[in-house]
């Protein structure tokens, strides 16, 4: 059959015009809690519009958690009943599929798997990186690219994961580390690019503001607001590392060491939390017009970093005073853009299973 130049054309023109070519990435994810959950659902939830706009089609290979077990399927893990199993309690182990292998160690799961992406979601530690820190070299070893939302290997190990992604050719991704589904480090690298940024200041904890909102607005007892923070799902598994001022400084060295360039560890700033705030602290501040906050600030001076967390009290106008509940944000100092404020929610089950999306597909763009 003959085909025409003008039946051609014809048939280029009747093509969708958001036609894309569609890319299948094999997936590993290690951990399987709250935020795993959250990102397992916005792919089933999102996934025509993952694959039709984006061309992205994920196949789950293989899942490992420390308390509920692990599988991993050569041919993809049927997401839905894969959540399903999961959410009715039972242990990973117990899925059944064909060709299933179970019962491996995380790290034999990364080292067994031929996955393109692995998902890094399991707990946090700041003080070791631990086991985080260990599944991360395993992924990078094998050329694996990173989506993770954990602090503790951001916080502690940096410099040597970014290097190692680099002469591995993987990338390395990690925008839910600060503030969690709201954007920052794609809003430096994409929007703001060029920017010289000197100074990042801001509400780094959920917890702390909304409890200190909360002992204000309703002169609610230091150790109610807690156990409501706790209650409403904010808080760390150990509560320490909010009031203690801990996870606000992990987020702190984050920024210094990732958009200032600096190179500080967890005892080079100077950490408070916001334990030794009284309900008469709170509400003498607020007759005096004043209000309390947990800021967390890091900036270069002279090519040394100076970073802190610490209660503040501030006037009403402050832009960082107006900002209440389990609300983040933050101010960069730019000196093309000048002060750019964001604000948005720094956790919950979607917002951070948002985050490893947008790191899983920018990771597929970048391919
Ligand atoms: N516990 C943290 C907070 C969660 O309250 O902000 C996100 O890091």
């Amino acid at each position: 059959m003959k085909i025409s130049i003008l039946d051609t054309v014809k048939y280029i023109l009747s093509l969708p015009l958001d036609k894309v070519n569609l890319m299948q990435r094999k997936i590993v994810m290690i951990g399987c809690g709250v935020v795993g959950q959250g990102f397992l659902e916005i792919l089933v939830d999102k996934k025509e519009l993952l694959s039709r706009k984006y061309g992205f089609e994920p196949k789950l290979v293989g899942v490992s958690d420390m308390l509920k077990g692990s599988v991993m399927v050569p041919d993809g893990i049927d997401i839905p009943a894969f959540l399903e199993h999961v959410k009715s309690g039972k242990k990973i182990d117990e899925f059944s599929a064909p060709g299933a292998i179970t019962g491996v160690d995380s790290i034999g799961t990364i080292q067994q798997t031929d996955a393109d992406i692995m998902v890094e979601v399991t707990y946090t530690d700041i003080k070791t990186g631990e086991p985080a820190t260990s599944h991360m070299r395993e992924a990078l070893k094998k050329g694996m690219s990173i989506a993770t939302t954990n602090k503790g290997p951001v916080t502690l190990h940096f410099k040597e994961l970014h290097e190692m992604a680099e002469q591995n050719n993987a990338q390395l991704k990690y925008e839910g580390v600060v503030m969690s589904g709201t954007p920052i480090f794609d809003l430096l690298d994409y929007c703001l690019a060029v920017n010289d940024v000197k100074e990042i200041k801001g509400i780094l904890n959920g917890t702390t503001n909304f409890m200190l909102t909360k002992m204000e607005d309703e002169n609610m007892a230091y150790d109610d607001a807690l156990a409501l923070a706790q209650k409403l799902g904010y808080a760390e598994a150990d509560p320490t590392a909010d009031v203690e001022g801990f996870d606000a400084l992990a987020k702190v060295i984050i920024l210094s060491n990732v958009v200032l360039g600096g190179n500080i560890g967890i005892d080079d700033a100077e950490r408070v939390g916001i334990s030794g705030i009284t309900i008469e602290d709170v509400q003498k501040a607020k007759a005096e017009g004043m209000r309390y906050k947990l800021i967390g600030s890091t900036k270069l001076v002279d090519g040394k970093i100076i970073a802190s967390v610490k209660p503040e009290k501030l006037p009403l106008s402050d832009p960082l005073a107006g900002v209440g509940g389990a609300i983040n944000a933050l101010t960069f100092k730019t000196d093309l853009s000048g002060d750019i404020t964001i604000l948005g929610s720094g956790a919950g089950k979607i917002e951070t299973g948002f985050a490893i999306m947008i790191d899983v597909l920018n990771i597929h763009k970048e391919m």
